[in-house]
């Protein structure tokens, strides 16, 4: 690679930051934010103008509903707008414990913990679980929070193939003899892809050869399942799973996660996670806004309903069209372009139509799968979503 001279006249930081974003624009993945103007919602106004939003995790329209917004304004009078430290100096407010009892009693666990952020639990948890001589087996697409905290613990990370069961077997025989402690992740729902992790298989081979299993279930929580536990309430697998993380700033509406499991679990994360340890509480109208979203979602199962009505109808009615979106069996729902200029140059066609559908590329995806990720939400109306597959199915077959 031909270095370039750093240019006389700028800082060190100034070089730097030219030459790296030159790397990333020369790949293609050069990224920049778009401006949302108003609330998370099925109809909003993107760069100034009205568009149909397919691009969010307020997948059940939680975030400003009235109960919840009520609940979180409510908070903020009583309780101010921050918890005004960590949980363990002089943040630990009472609304933090009322909402972990209430998460526990919905779940079934024995106890949860709060995070400020799903990121926050993963690269918090498995430091706190796994260290040096230890091994963590995770699926290939496991979140980069996941990747992120087996790097921060220093055990060895293993991948394995998505969702290969055989492959995971293979590894945890070899490991029985060899590892101090084995801890399996992975995640309910995969973010990009929308399938979701064999777990009512995954979990108990794992649990055969002594392993520890940690699920991510942010984008299963409130979603799916009889009573919106999420993938692991849907594989039957709630008694068998050690450690169950969801968040609160998706479907639940608001900000935050939580890490479910036993009282010891939650005992050990409270003196050994340094995401929990060092740094803020979440701020109590956040709390007061997960506690009231979670009334809503278990008093209004129809949310859950009409979300994956909506996402069968968009994969259905892209099918028709002939446009795949395997494996997706859930809200989220991908249509793979490959490359990642075409994907974005149609992500902006489909805006200027007055549809926000999302393009990713790598590094969110493998390399050459770059996709539009469609978000539908229970609120959409049947003909928006069958307006955007039409509205794709267009973009698609129009000359490039
Ligand atoms: C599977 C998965 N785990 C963890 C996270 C991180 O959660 P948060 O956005 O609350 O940090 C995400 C976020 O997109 C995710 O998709």
């Amino acid at each position: 690679m031909v270095r370039l001279q750093p240019a006389p006249d700028r800082s060190p930081l100034e070089n730097l930051a030219q030459e790296t974003l030159g790397a990333i624009r020369a790949r293609g993945t050069y990224r920049r934010m778009r401006v949302l103007e108003g609330a998370q919602a099925p109809r909003m106004r993107v760069g100034g103008r009205e568009v149909l939003l397919f691009a969010g995790s307020n997948y059940l329209d939680l975030s400003h509903h009235s109960e919840v917004v009520e609940a979180a304004s409510r908070a903020a009078r009583e309780w101010g707008c921050a918890a005004g430290g960590s949980r363990l100096i002089n943040g630990n407010l009472s609304l933090h414990e009322t909402l972990e009892g209430e998460l526990a009693e919905f779940l079934g666990t024995q106890a949860t913990l709060a995070f400020t952020t799903g990121y926050a639990a993963n690269v918090g948890v498995i430091p706190a679980l796994v260290g040096e001589g230890d091994v963590v087996l995770s699926d290939a697409l496991s979140h980069a929070s996941v990747v992120d905290g087996c790097r921060l613990s220093k055990a060895a990370l293993r991948v394995f193939p998505h969702a290969d069961l055989e492959a995971l077997e293979d590894a945890l025989r070899e490991l029985a003899a060899s590892a101090r402690r084995v801890l399996v992740v992975a995640n309910g729902v995969y973010s990009m892809d929308g399938d979701t992790a064999p777990l009512a298989e995954l979990v108990p081979l794992a649990k055969r050869w002594g392993a520890i299993v940690l699920i991510d279930d942010a984008h299963g929580t409130g979603t799916l399942g009889a009573t919106g536990r999420g993938t692991i309430e849907l594989a039957g697998v709630e008694a068998d799973v050690d450690i169950w993380m969801g968040t609160l700033g998706k479907a639940l509406g608001s900000f935050g996660a939580f890490v479910a499991g036993s009282e010891s679990l939650r005992e050990l994360l409270v003196n050994a996670a340094r995401s929990f340890i060092f740094s803020c509480a979440l701020a109590p109208p956040q709390v007061a806004a997960a506690r009231a979203a979670l009334r809503v979602m278990r008093a209004q199962p129809w949310r859950r309903e009409q979300l994956q009505a909506n996402a069968g109808r968009l994969r259905r009615r892209l099918a028709g069209h002939g446009i795949s979106t395997a494996p997706s069996t859930t809200q989220i729902v991908p249509v793979v372009i490959g490359d990642n200029a075409r994907t974005m140059a149609l992500c902006e066609r489909l805006l200027a139509r007055g549809f926000y559908a999302q393009g990713i590329r790598h590094p969110s995806v493998p390399a050459e799968t770059a996709r539009l990720r469609l978000t539908p939400m229970a609120t959409h109306r049947p003909e928006e979503i069958d307006a955007l597959a039409d509205a794709i199915a267009a973009e698609l077959a129009a000359p490039a």
